[in-house]
């Protein structure tokens, strides 16, 4: 057994774009940074991101007020806009780090930075790498970079709950490559664990992606919000494969066309994610099929702008020049999280939460596309800038300010309870993942209902009985953090009567002007 790592600064779990920006930047500052991670390094959801980061780098006729707009409108209401004015402000300068740490992106004729317009985007400013690798180049820049910074890189070793004492977080528990427990104490932990598309069936998210932070976060006391925003991505390749191989949104972006059954056009190619994957999701509802289709037979280049795509629908028999490509909405990203203020603290003192794991407010009810990545790397950094100027506790600045009743935004608070099940180790736990992920699909998908949610709440309740509890297996932990945060999400989606972003209810099919207002969860109390 390797000796126990000295005490740290700082302990970021998750190698993503969020933590890993965070480890370089806290190294910079002279901090001693440690990464846990399950998997390799390199092995974070951050390097399944296709099209790319939304940052204004241009000048006229874009501007940082359109980008902030566009992420309002998109989120349906529920964004905090100062966290999206800081997101848009210091997303330029964060862009231009990743450049000078090394990360290549494409560029025209003329050498500037070639630009990509997405869903929901009224200006082309997504800015990608290797057609839409993007996702992998940022891995690969920041993965060297940390390499080389911080003073401990733990890979395979599973983060299995947070250690708290006398109500501030020190440290992690984490279970070793070789099995063992280990305690890990630091003054302050960053969780960049990413998402939970693992809750679903279909999903375009890795196996890896199972909600870890979320319930460690959830287990520990933290505040959650926002947690009922599933997003699902609408052009997810209907093929067996999981995860979905994504056909990005940027194709849409070059002129690909959606159209349904019949090979009719019946949606605005270029409106935000939910729009589009809720026309898909009721179309296929009503014609009785499976999927629908991307017609991107019209697009010029399409191998020499797309090649990592072309090569992943050759290898299914697909050539996106000549075949309509089927398609499915998939889940794709939490838009809620563990709750912080502007510089990333929850309300536990001591914990930090950044990138898909936190509500940060950028996101609201729905992402505006290519906003993921820029959120990782923006507040990522703005954790260390805070923690290395002696901060520990949250203030009351962004959705933080829904908790003391100060959102200036108009947004409203409602507190929730969640009662956890009472949880079991019984079973396989990969029967016990597989189930839940056909009850999530089924029941907390695309369109959900307070019938289909109730039968949701159910199954969670039942399946946590038996395979829901603490281990150190993390076969079995992993299993349990999906049960917890399912019924997190469950939970919210029965309390928001209403149809807002991500979250449509098919009993409840409008907005409702008195719900928009934040779903704070902690466990047991309200
Ligand atoms: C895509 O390329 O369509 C995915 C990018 C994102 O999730 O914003």
């Amino acid at each position: 057994m390797s000796p126990a790592p000295q005490h740290l600064d700082l302990v970021v779990v998750g190698s993503g774009v969020a933590g890993l920006s965070a480890a370089v930047r806290a190294a910079d500052h002279g901090l001693r940074v440690g990464v846990v991670t399950k998997g390799r390094l390199e092995q974070a959801t951050t390097r399944w991101a296709q099209g790319g980061i939304a940052a204004v780098l241009r000048g006229d006729p874009d501007s940082t007020d359109l980008h902030l707009a566009d992420t309002l409108a998109a989120g349906d209401g529920l964004c905090d806009e100062t966290a999206v004015r800081v997101l848009v402000d210091e997303g330029p300068g964060r862009v231009l780090d990743l450049i000078a740490r090394g990360a290549v992106f494409d560029r025209d004729d003329a050498g500037d930075l070639d630009l990509t317009v997405e869903g929901g985007h009224s200006a082309a400013r997504v800015v990608h790498a290797g057609g839409v690798a993007t996702g992998m180049e940022i891995e690969r820049a920041l993965v060297e970079a940390v390499g080389s910074t911080a003073a401990v890189l733990l890979e395979q070793w599973f983060a299995v709950d947070l250690l708290v004492e006398g109500g501030e977080c020190v440290g992690v528990v984490a279970v070793d490559g070789g099995g063992e427990s280990r305690s890990l104490t630091a003054d302050n932990v960053l969780l960049a664990a990413g998402g939970s598309g693992q809750l679903y069936a279909v999903t375009t998210n890795p196996t890896e992606a199972t909600g870890d932070g979320l319930a460690m976060a959830l287990r520990a006391g933290a505040a959650v919000a926002d947690v009922e925003f599933m997003q699902f991505h609408p052009t997810a390749l209907h093929h067996p494969r999981m995860p979905r191989p994504l056909l990005s949104e940027a194709l849409r972006g070059h002129g690909a066309l959606l159209r349904d059954h019949d090979g009719e056009r019946f949606v605005d190619e270029l409106t935000p994610r939910d729009v589009v994957s809720l026309a898909m999701a009721r179309r296929m509802h009503e014609a009785g099929v499976k999927h629908l289709w991307l017609d991107a037979t019209g697009l010029e280049g399409f191998r020499t702008r797309f090649p990592t795509v072309s090569a992943q629908l050759a290898e299914v028999g697909l050539d996106p020049t000549t075949d309509w490509l089927p398609i499915a909405p998939a889940a794709h990203y939490h838009c809620g999280g563990v709750l912080t203020d502007l510089d990333g603290a929850t309300t536990l003192p001591g914990l930090w939460a950044a990138g898909e794991v936190a509500c940060t407010g950028v996101h609201g009810a729905n992402r505006l596309a290519s906003n993921s990545l820029l959120d990782g790397m923006v507040f990522g950094a703005r954790v260390v800038e805070a923690v290395a100027a002696g901060r520990r506790a949250a203030g009351a600045t962004g959705p933080m300010r829904s908790l003391t009743g100060t959102s200036p935004d108009g947004i409203g608070v409602r507190r929730l309870a969640l009662t956890v099940p009472e949880p079991g180790v019984d079973g396989d736990p990969s029967a016990g993942r597989e189930e839940l992920q056909q009850a999530m699909t089924r029941c907390a998908g695309v369109l959900r209902s307070g019938e289909s949610l109730a039968e949701a709440s159910a199954t969670v309740a039942g399946l946590s009985g038996r395979f829901g509890g603490a281990s150190t297996d993390p076969d079995r932990a992993e299993v349990a953090n999906l049960f917890l945060v399912a019924a997190a999400l469950v939970a919210a989606a029965v309390e928001r009567t209403e149809s807002r972003g991500a979250h449509t209810r098919d009993d409840h099919p409008t907005s409702d002007g008195d719900q928009r207002q934040r779903l704070v969860l902690t466990v047991g109390t309200g």
